[in-house]
C-alpha cells in the first residue's frame, strides 16, 4: 500500500519502520502546515493515511483526507469536542476512518476487560475505582486519551459513577484518574478497585512504542476499501 504519513515525530517514525517492514511503501510524509501546502495533490494518489500529529491539526488533516476519498487511520489524542462531528461528516460523505486512543492490541484487550469487570463491580458498591496512568515528560495532554477512554467506558455502565476528574475529588460520582509525568514511560495504565476488605488491579505497561505502530499499521491495512467511521474493537471482532 502506498502510505501517507500525517505527522512525523516519535509515532510517525515508529510507524515508517513497521510499515515498510510489512512492504508498504511510504508515499508522503507531511509534519507541518508548509508540507501540506505542495503535497496536497500528492494525498489523493495515497492508498490510506495514518495520522499521529497534533490535536490542533488533527481535524483539518482529516477533512483532507476526506475530501481527497483516502482512508485514515488517527491516533492523534485530545480532541474529543471535534469527535461526534467528524464521525458524522464520515458517515455523512461516504468516507473510512478508524479512530483509536490507543492502537496497541493488549490495551483493546484490556479496554474490553474493563468493560466486563465493570458489569461485575456495578452491583459491588463497596468498591471505589480509580485509574491511574504514567508517561513521558514530553507528552502534552492529561489524563491520557486511553485513561479517559477506560474511565468513560466504566461510567456507561457502573449505575454509581457520572463523570471522572483529573484532579483528587471526594464526590462519589466521579472516578478519579491521577496522570504522572516521569522519564521516558512510553505508557502504564492501571485500573484499581479498592474495598476496605481488598483490592483488584489491572494494570498494561507498554514496552515501547511498536505495539501502537503494529495497530495502526494493522487499522490500515484493514480500512482500505471499507466506508464508515471504525473503532478498533471493530477491527478486533470484540
Ligand atoms: N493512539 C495511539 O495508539 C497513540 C500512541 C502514541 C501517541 N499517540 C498520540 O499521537 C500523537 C503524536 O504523538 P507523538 O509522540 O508522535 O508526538 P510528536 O510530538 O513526536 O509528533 C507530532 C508531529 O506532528 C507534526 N505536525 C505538526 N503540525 C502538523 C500538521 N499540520 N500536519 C501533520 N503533522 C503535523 C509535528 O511537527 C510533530 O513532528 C499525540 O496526540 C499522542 O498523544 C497516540
Amino acid at each position: 500500500m502506498k502510505i501517507a504519513l500525517l505527522g512525523y515525530g516519535k509515532m510517525g517514525k515508529e510507524i515508517e519502520k513497521l510499515a515498510l517492514s510489512r512492504h508498504h511503501e511510504i508515499f508522503l510524509k507531511i509534519d507541518n502546515e508548509v508540507e501540506w501546502r505542495n503535497n496536497l495533490e500528492k494525498l489523493s494518489e495515497s492508498d490510506v493515511a495514518i495520522d499521529f500529529s497534533m490535536p490542533g491539526c488533527v481535524t483539518d488533516n482529516i477533512k483532507r483526507c476526506f475530501q481527497k476519498n483516502v482512508p485514515i487511520v488517527v491516533g492523534t489524542t485530545a480532541w474529543f469536542e471535534e469527535l461526534d462531528e467528524i464521525n458524522k461528516l464520515c458517515v455523512q460523505t461516504d468516507q473510512a476512518m478508524i479512530y483509536a486512543s490507543n492502537f496497541s492490541i493488549g490495551v483493546n484487550i484490556i479496554f474490553e476487560i474493563n468493560r466486563k469487570l465493570a458489569r461485575i463491580m456495578n452491583g459491588q458498591n463497596e468498591y471505589e475505582l480509580t485509574i491511574d496512568e504514567t508517561h513521558h515528560i514530553h507528552k502534552i495532554d492529561a489524563p491520557s486519551g486511553t485513561a479517559i477512554k477506560l474511565a468513560n467506558d466504566a461510567i456507561d455502565i457502573l449505575d454509581r459513577k457520572n463523570a471522572w476528574s483529573g484532579t483528587a475529588s471526594l464526590d462519589t460520582g466521579m472516578i478519579n484518574i491521577t496522570s504522572n509525568r516521569e522519564g521516558n514511560i512510553t505508557g502504564t495504565h492501571l485500573i484499581k478497585y479498592e474495598s476496605d476488605i481488598d483490592s483488584l488491579e489491572i494494570k498494561h505497561e507498554a514496552k515501547n512504542r511498536q505495539g501502537f505502530a503494529l495497530g495502526a499499521v494493522l487499522a490500515a491495512e484493514w480500512i482500505v476499501g471499507k466506508s464508515g467511521f471504525f473503532e478498533m474493537k471493530d477491527m478486533l471482532g470484540f
